[in-house]
């Protein structure tokens, strides 16, 4: 296929490729998923399902988009016929699912970013109240704050960041902004946790964090660990089948989807490092428990977060505060521009359409089906509550059926390899780039993993993940 694009070599791929994986998943999701889990045994079950299931899931579907040279429909479809090329179908469906409630999230941290950076929030005495109106009043161009203060524009002006930089293509545009964005990520991430550790009691949430207590291990720890952990390497819907296309059969596709793992499985880690301590300095400095402080579910990182930052006084806070804003924006960007370019993917490759025009198609698109998780958060009353949905809001409703998507699509993915392309073909893809891959244990373990674990393991996980989200777990066991 003449034109596609490619990366220039590894690193774009590894860089572009992580930056997908780094995203609102690891330090938006990751840290309060783990502190509702028992902190440290949540890690240990969360690495456990990284190495058994995702990275074998990863290996595969690189393979898979290398082989093919085309978007995920087109891969499917070339190596196993045209009914499997609705397993990539749906893929790009899960992925325009998750791009339409992420970019509501993510428009929320740019708004963040602005709002601290230009010192207002910090002078707030009510954290909660301000993100209970922020995300309900999408509308409110009042500027009460000195800045317009509308979720609306905010989210809309991150998909036209998303758009510009897909636009460019893939080397001009992904592989470039990632160059600059993933290494800034890294060095703010740093430089926050390395400043979070000198404040009081910060090391009584680095042991929260760090010393497991098994008692906590629960069946809920291991689905909320498995979902996590495929939503934060982006696997499961096509996103790397397209990235692995433009990859050179010249690339090592086992080492470098161990970076991948590594870098992504990293920054979750860093982020935990990064909020339980400043976590614990807050309640030193309440002079409360930290079991008292609500780190459970969104709130952790648009409340408790902006309230710690306000205690660090107004110069610090705005400087650190302003600082993880901008790194949660750039963890963001990197991901949704991966998320756009599946459906962009489809549309150049199968139906020839010109890249620039579909980009802002879909961009346009996928920002009004995100409308409905915008004002699910209390705006429109009947989004906010759904009745078939346990009373549960519209943006959760959304991003729990891509966490099905994703693991019932990561399952099927293997079955596709191991019963219909042949494992032996994703041997000869991976043989590519690597001379010693024939050999090695690595090929050993692909095996066992992709024809066994992960399609019984991920079909159960993915039956008791869709029970949990309609029945709720607690009915379950
Ligand atoms: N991995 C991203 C995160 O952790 O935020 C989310 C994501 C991006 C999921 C791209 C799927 C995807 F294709």
């Amino acid at each position: 296929m003449a034109n596609r694009g490619n990366f220039s070599g590894r690193i774009g791929f590894i860089l572009a490729a992580a930056g997908s994986a780094v995203g609102l998943g690891n330090i938006w999701r990751f840290p309060y998923l783990a502190g509702e889990n028992g902190g440290a045994i949540f890690l240990l079950v969360y690495l456990g399902c990284i190495l058994l299931l995702c990275y074998p899931v990863m290996v595969g579907e690189i393979a898979i988009g290398r082989a093919a040279n085309s978007d995920a429909y087109g891969s499917y479809n070339k190596l196993g016929g045209k009914k499997w090329g609705y397993l990539g179908l749906f893929g790009i469906i899960a992925g325009i699912l998750i791009l339409s409630f992420y970019n509501v999230v993510a428009g929320w941290a740019f708004g963040y970013f602005l709002h601290i950076s230009f010192g207002d929030l910090l002078n707030l005495q009510d954290f909660g109240g301000f993100f209970g109106a922020f995300v309900n009043d999408i509308l409110d161009v009042s500027s009460a704050h000195g800045l317009a203060n509308s979720n609306l524009i905010f989210s809309l002006f991150f998909m036209v960041f998303t758009a510009i930089i897909v636009s460019q293509g893939i080397q001009k545009g992904i592989e470039a902004s990632n160059k600059i964005m993933m290494p800034s990520l890294y060095l703010i991430l740093l430089g926050i946790i390395v400043y979070s550790l000198t404040l009081p009691n910060a090391f009584s949430g680095v042991k929260f964090y760090l010393v497991p207590d098994f008692s906590e291990l629960k069946i809920q720890t291991v689905v909320d660990g498995l979902k996590q952990a495929f939503f934060s390497l982006s696997l499961g819907m096509g996103a790397l089948i397209t990235y692995g296309s433009y990859l050179s059969k010249k690339e090592n596709i086992t080492s470098s989807a161990a970076v991948i793992s590594i870098a992504d499985t990293s920054v979750a880690f860093f982020s935990g490092l990064m909020v339980f301590p400043l976590v614990h300095f807050l309640a030193f400095k309440l002079n409360i428990n930290p079991t008292e402080i609500g780190t459970s579910g969104p709130p952790l990182i648009f409340v408790v977060l902006p309230q710690i930052f306000h205690e660090m006084g107004p110069i610090l806070g705005r400087i650190i505060g302003g600082s993880f804003f901008l790194l949660v924006c750039f963890a963001a960007l990197t991901s949704t521009i991966s998320l756009l370019e599946v459906p962009v993917a489809y549309l150049v490759d199968q139906k020839k359409y010109n890249r620039k025009g579909v980009v802002w198609a879909m961009a346009l698109i996928i920002f009004v089906c995100g409308l409905p998780s915008m004002v699910s958060q209390g705006m429109m009353p009947a989004l906010n509550k759904l009745g078939f949905y346990r009373g549960q809001d519209f943006l959760t409703f959304i991003s729990d059926m891509s966490d099905i998507c994703l693991t019932v699509g990561g399952c099927l993915m293997s079955i596709f390899i191991s019963r219909r392309w042949g494992i032996h073909n994703m041997d000869a893809e991976l043989a590519n780039g690597n001379n010693n891959y024939m050999t090695s244990r690595v090929r050993k373990f692909l095996h066992i993993t992709l024809k066994w674990i992960a399609p019984i393991l991920l079909g159960f996980l993915s039956i008791v993940i869709i029970l949990e989200k309609f029945f709720g777990i607690e009915n379950l066991i």
